[in-house]
């Protein structure tokens, strides 16, 4: 079967599907630490219009191209551009970049697996309260050369099963009951956390907004994290574009998906900071914050405790899920139409060469430590190559591509579905992609490399 003859059925389901993508351990677990190390309101502040101004824009460039071309990456930009072929490069670092970070949520993803099953065993309750133990719990089970592999295989399993199922049967109907699921999730760990004593604190520090520490740093992580929790620069958008029904209004889904995104977001933070404060731990808990931090808030709850635990760290897995499964369609559907192989036979290939590729980061930590790519070990080098260099040079690509390569006419068209819509937006959409956005992730793009 070929790309062109797949679709979501509705546009509620490609809302929910790209939602299911958007959503995930960066908004969970990477939001909520930026935000509190940068100034909380004041960063929130910057994020918002970031999310909406350029990284919305980003996500409506990467759909009219995947929809207008009907075709995975490579070959959508040299269908568009045909007298220019090398812009399918550009595809294929896309494809290049969903493979890496595929593998490196893989990691990410086993470990919170790891801790629905901890917490569910009693392992992660009998650590006590005290932060030493259960830090060096996670520590433990992180760098342990079998534990964390058996979870990340597991959870690679999961994924492909979801998209042996299909486009339709698979992305678009777990994305429909997984999003739900998972707004509900985080909704009452919100209440659980806001009615603790002294949670009102943990809002304060998540709302009020200190200017004094967003520094130009943080106003470059605010963008970085707007196109990393948008899922934007690496293609997974572009092929969903390509599913998105011919009648549906593009603005308008991307708008969608922006807020629901940023809700999510925003909710995390009210489920983690207030609890975090009402225990009188550390809120500057950086990246270790979900791991080493929460299971002692839970710890402090008693037998209640256990449950949160479960339902915490099964909302983290459940937002990893729908992301990994993005991530996992862009390969399988590019390698479909390239190879004209069945879909299942690639699925099946790129997910093994990707969970051995996250298996060998996951040991980078622990066996394998002794590897290092200029003084990194693996997965810290990959972590580097995935947040700043390939993203924003990718992102940069599209918007180049789509406001100076695409003629007009084709690019409205589109975007205002060949004229039956009413666009007022396009002008401006049109001037953020061909003036803002660009200027805005070469100065990423090089600060990152500076820095
Ligand atoms: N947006 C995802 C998150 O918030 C992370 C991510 C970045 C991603 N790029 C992606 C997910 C591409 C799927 C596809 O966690």
């Amino acid at each position: 079967m070929s790309t062109q003859q797949k679709s979501f059925s509705s546009s509620l389901g490609a809302i929910m599907a790209a939602v299911g993508s958007a959503v995930g351990l960066g908004n969970i677990w990477r939001f909520p630490y930026t935000c509190g190390k940068y100034g909380g309101g004041a960063f929130l502040l910057v994020y918002i219009c970031f999310v909406f101004l350029i990284g919305s824009v980003l996500m409506m460039s990467e759909f009219v191209i995947g929809r207008r071309a009907q075709h995975t990456p490579i070959k959508a930009f040299q269908t568009l551009c045909p007298r220019h072929k090398a812009w399918g490069l550009l595809g294929l670092l896309g494809v290049i970049t969903s493979f890496f970070i595929l593998a490196q949520y893989l990691v990410l993803s086993g470990w919170t697996t790891g801790y629905v099953s901890h917490s569910i065993t009693g392992q992660l309750a009998a650590l006590g309260t005290s932060s030493a133990p259960i830090s060096e719990h996670f520590a433990q089970f992180s760098t342990h050369p079998v534990q964390p592999v058996i979870y990340l295989v597991v959870f690679s399993a999961l994924v492909l099963c979801v998209i042996l199922g299909g486009v339709q049967k698979g992305i678009e109907n777990v994305s429909k009951v997984l999003m739900p699921v998972l707004a509900l999730l985080i909704l009452v760990l919100c209440v659980r956390s806001l009615t603790l004593p002294g949670a009102m604190k943990g809002v304060e520090y998540l709302f009020s907004p200190d200017f004094s520490k967003l520094t130009g740093e943080g106003i470059l992580a605010a963008l970085g994290q707007a196109l990393f929790s948008l899922s934007v620069g690496m293609g997974v958008m572009l092929v969903y574009g390509s599913y998105i029904p011919v009648n549906e209004n593009i603005f308008k889904t991307a708008m969608w998906i922006t807020t629901c995104d940023t809700l999510i977001a925003i909710l995390s933070g009210l489920a983690i900071f207030p609890a975090v404060f009402s225990c009188g731990l550390d809120p500057a808990g950086g990246p270790g914050l979900v791991f080493c931090v929460l299971p002692n808030v839970f710890n402090t709850m008693g037998t209640a405790g256990i449950v949160f635990s479960v339902l915490f760290f099964l909302l983290l897995t459940v937002a990893a899920l729908t992301s990994a499964i993005s991530l996992l369609e862009v390969l399988t559907a590019t390698f479909a139409e390239h190879t004209r192989t069945r879909r299942a036979f690639g699925a099946i290939l790129l997910s093994l060469l990707v969970t051995a590729l996250g298996v060998l980061f996951s040991m980078s930590l622990g066996t394998l430590s002794h590897i290092k790519i200029t003084g990194l070990t693996l997965f810290d080098f990959i972590d580097r190559v995935n947040s700043i260099y390939l993203p924003p040079i990718c992102a940069l690509g599209t918007v180049i591509f789509l406001g100076w390569m695409m003629p007009d006419a084709d690019v409205r068209d589109e975007f205002s579905n060949h004229g039956t819509l009413s666009v007022p937006v396009y002008g401006l959409f049109r001037f953020i992609a061909r003036y803002i956005a660009p200027l805005a992730l070469l100065v990423v793009f090089i600060s990152g490399i500076l820095m």
